[in-house]
């Protein structure tokens, strides 16, 4: 072999040992800007379509703008509350804002409050007019949480108790209703005792299981909340030590514990304690 061939062997050798060492340098700066531009991409792609309407909402939103920008949403609403009104037997509530307050599964149970379905529901304060209304669920309440509501006169039921409803609903009972259903109530009251009048209670906070978990209770206990401002220092409450939905709910709005009641209700042989609690409103 001709001796300048032998160098010039050696020497692309050496080149070519030199290029693959160049080479894997780069091919290992490639990786690392590839696992890079992967960590970066899912956040550089995040559009306001991938936000919830909660979310979308809270950056001033209207409904009309998020069904414009994610159509499908507005279609998938239509065709939920279509199933549920036909499922109830009529359509004859049907409206563009009427959205259904449909448990959606187990799972939204997991989910945060934040990010949970809002129900678009009208709260407005209930009156005697509403007494049909209000006897209905606040039956279905004594029925379904009897550890929870009870009152002597409904005890006694007929005109006592009616009589009853009818002072509640001339002071402040608010009613959540959905599609025209009334689907939450919340009362509040200030302390009648001359020497307690900067304290208020809340009293006869429901929600029908099937409008849970979506805000209802939690957009009740706000407004009460905003009606007591005006009138007292502190409000008021008792509630089952059972109760974590109410619990969180009260929390979740300032309430704090302050005490426990024990035996505060017996059913037979059982006895249920209640916890006291109490939010103070800045003055
Ligand atoms: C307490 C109550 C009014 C809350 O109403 P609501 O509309 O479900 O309230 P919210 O949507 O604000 O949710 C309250 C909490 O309950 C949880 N929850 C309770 N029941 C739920 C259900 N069936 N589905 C989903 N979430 C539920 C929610 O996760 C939420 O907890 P979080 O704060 O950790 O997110 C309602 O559960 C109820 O009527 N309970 C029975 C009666 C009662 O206990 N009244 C209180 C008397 S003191």
């Amino acid at each position: 072999m001709p001796p300048q061939q032998t160098n010039i062997t050696s020497a692309t050798e050496r080149d070519a040992a030199g290029l693959r060492l160049d080479f894997s340098i780069v091919l290992s700066l490639l990786r690392r800007y590839w696992r890079a531009f992967q960590e970066w991409r899912p956040r550089a792609r995040l559009t306001l379509r991938d936000l919830s309407d909660r979310e979308l909402m809270d950056i001033g939103l209207t409904r009309g703008e998020i069904d414009a920008i994610s159509p499908e949403r507005a279609i998938e609403r239509l065709r939920d509350s279509t199933r549920t009104l036909w499922g109830r037997g009529g359509m004859r509530q049907a409206t563009n804002s009427c959205r259904p307050l449909l448990r959606q599964g187990k799972e939204a149970i997991m989910i945060s409050h934040a990010a949970r379905p809002q129900a678009d529901v009208e709260i407005r304060r209930l009156t005697v007019d509403d007494l049909d209304l209000f006897r209905d669920i606040r039956a279905e309440a004594l029925r379904t949480h009897p550890q929870t509501f009870g009152s002597p006169e409904e005890d006694e039921g007929g005109e006592a108790m009616l009589a009853a409803y009818r002072r509640w609903l001339d002071g402040m009972v608010l009613g959540a209703f959905e599609c025209g259903g009334l689907m939450g109530v919340a009362g509040f009251y200030v302390s009648p005792d001359r020497r307690s009048q900067h304290r208020g209670h809340i009293f006869t906070v429901y929600v029908r299981e099937e409008g849970r978990g979506k805000g209802v209770g939690d957009r009740l206990i706000k407004e009460l909340l905003a009606h007591a401002e005006a009138r007292v220092e502190q409000v008021h409450l008792a509630v089952l030590l059972e109760s974590t939905a109410a619990i969180n709910t009260y929390k979740r709005n300032g309430f704090e514990i302050y005490g426990t009641d024990p035996a505060a209700v017996r059913m037979g042989e059982a006895t249920y304690d209640k916890y006291f609690m109490v939010r103070k409103l800045g003055h």
